[in-house]
């Protein structure tokens, strides 16, 4: 056996932590944040000062510094115990952290995210428009310049933290009407949400994640001066597409988690449940259905592991992202809706944790570009040497 190296022992360290804190602070409260549709302000407050929300941020700007692998672990357990919970900080850490390391000045890191990584302030993240969610280049909302000041109007959709950030990496057109650019049209802005002008809308009652907090996010001249400019003009949908690189890894962690916690409900309940005198783990209905959802799970667990430590060799993981992502989901729907099965009439009632994970599970495969979109990025990156 090779040595454990001083990451491993942190890598280990911080998940056995992460896994105390969602047993303590996270499974006791769920079932009631999911039914009251809370976001729980205390339990992020908690989360930041544990460092979670700059897991990726370096070391020089407060963060945690952690590699891709252990990023991934950490949200693995935060989701088993809460997806909406892990939802929150994947958007926080994936997106607006990685745009900030990656082309933030000094002066936006300061500002943005040495906070962000202490905790002191939540990010939200939006590209998505109504009339834009696949088709994201799509996107209409225009910022236009009048002196030093950029000047933003339009509406944004499904941000998750909208109304809970404090504030958000926001992709906007800054081409003009008679020079449409497309892709190359769009910029990215840090928009504080207490800016004149930007106001959330109602948090969107949805199917799960209900302790997410989800808006629209409506500008109406915003004003805002060149500092909150990130990066390059024109080069936003670049740099949203790099983050989400790295965001479709957290969902797939978010997918894992879920269906770990499934899974170990499933194993739990046959055991102890009994029809025809025995328990129903004596069937081999259910010992199938077992032994697929354990094979699906360890192999979603196997696919994202592999794309983290592809991140972590500094590969390119577009692809290996989206795949990530793609079996994730689709395990976490497959083995919450087996365990469905497997409480057959209580999985069915709120009363028991199941149906809470299928709910939670089924956005895995719509958001952060829909299982549709994911195929179409892994076909688009198959070279002959990706096998
Ligand atoms: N990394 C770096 N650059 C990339 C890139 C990547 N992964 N993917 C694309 N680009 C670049 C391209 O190279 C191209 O740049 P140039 O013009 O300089 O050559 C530019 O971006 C445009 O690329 P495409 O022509 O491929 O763009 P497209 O319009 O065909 O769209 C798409 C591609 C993959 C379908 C994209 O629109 C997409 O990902 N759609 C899904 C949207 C999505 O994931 N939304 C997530 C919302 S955020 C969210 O859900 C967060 C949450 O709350 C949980």
């Amino acid at each position: 056996m090779p040595d454990r190296t001083a990451r491993d022992q942190q890598r280990e360290e911080l998940v056995a932590l992460a896994r105390e804190f969602v047993s303590n602070e996270i499974t006791p409260f769920a079932a009631q944040w999911d039914s009251d549709k809370e976001f729980p302000v205390e339990l992020h407050k908690k989360l930041g000062e544990l460092g979670f929300f700059g897991l990726r941020i370096p070391e020089e700007w407060d963060g945690l510094g952690l590699d891709t692998l252990t990023y991934v672990m950490v949200l693995e357990e935060i989701a088993a115990g809460d997806a909406g919970i892990s939802v929150s900080m994947s958007v926080h850490n994936s997106l607006p952290a990685h745009a900030l390391v990656s082309h933030g000045s000094d002066e936006q890191k300061n500002a943005w995210l040495r906070p962000m990584a202490r905790g002191e302030k939540l990010a939200a993240f939006s590209l998505s428009e109504a009339d834009a969610g696949s088709d994201a280049a799509g996107l209409k909302a225009q910022a236009v310049k009048d002196g030093d000041d950029w000047v933003i109007n339009g509406e944004k959709a499904w941000v998750t933290n909208g109304d809970t950030a404090d504030f958000c990496l926001m992709m906007v057109r800054t081409d003009t009407a008679d020079g449409r650019k497309g892709a190359g049209g769009i910029s990215a802005f840090l928009v504080p949400m207490d800016a004149e002008g930007l106001t959330p809308g109602r948090r969107e009652d949805k199917m799960g994640l209900r302790s997410s907090s989800t808006t629209t996010l409506a500008l109406d001249n915003v004003r805002l001066n060149g500092s909150h400019l990130l990066g390059e003009e024109g080069k936003g949908f670049v740099y949203a597409m790099e983050a989400l690189d790295q965001g479709r890894m957290g969902i797939a962690a978010q997918g894992v988690g879920i269906s770990r916690a499934a899974l170990e409900h499933a194993v739990r309940y046959a055991a102890e449940r009994k029809q025809f005198d025995v328990p129903i783990n004596q069937f081999q209905a259910i010992q199938f259905k077992l032994a697929n959802m354990a094979t699906r799970l360890a192999a979603a667990r196997a696919l994202l592991h592999e794309a983290a430590r592809a991140k972590d060799a500094g590969l390119n993981v577009t692809g290996k992202s989206a795949m990530a992502k793609l079996f994730a989901a689709e395990t976490a729907m497959a083995v919450t809706t087996e365990a469905v099965q497997i409480f057959g009439g209580y999985g069915y009632m709120r009363d028991y944790p199941v149906e809470k994970l299928m709910r939670d599970a089924k956005v895995t495969e719509i958001y952060e570009g829909t299982s549709e979109i994911q195929r179409i990025i892994i076909a688009k990156n198959l070279t002959i040497e990706s096998h």
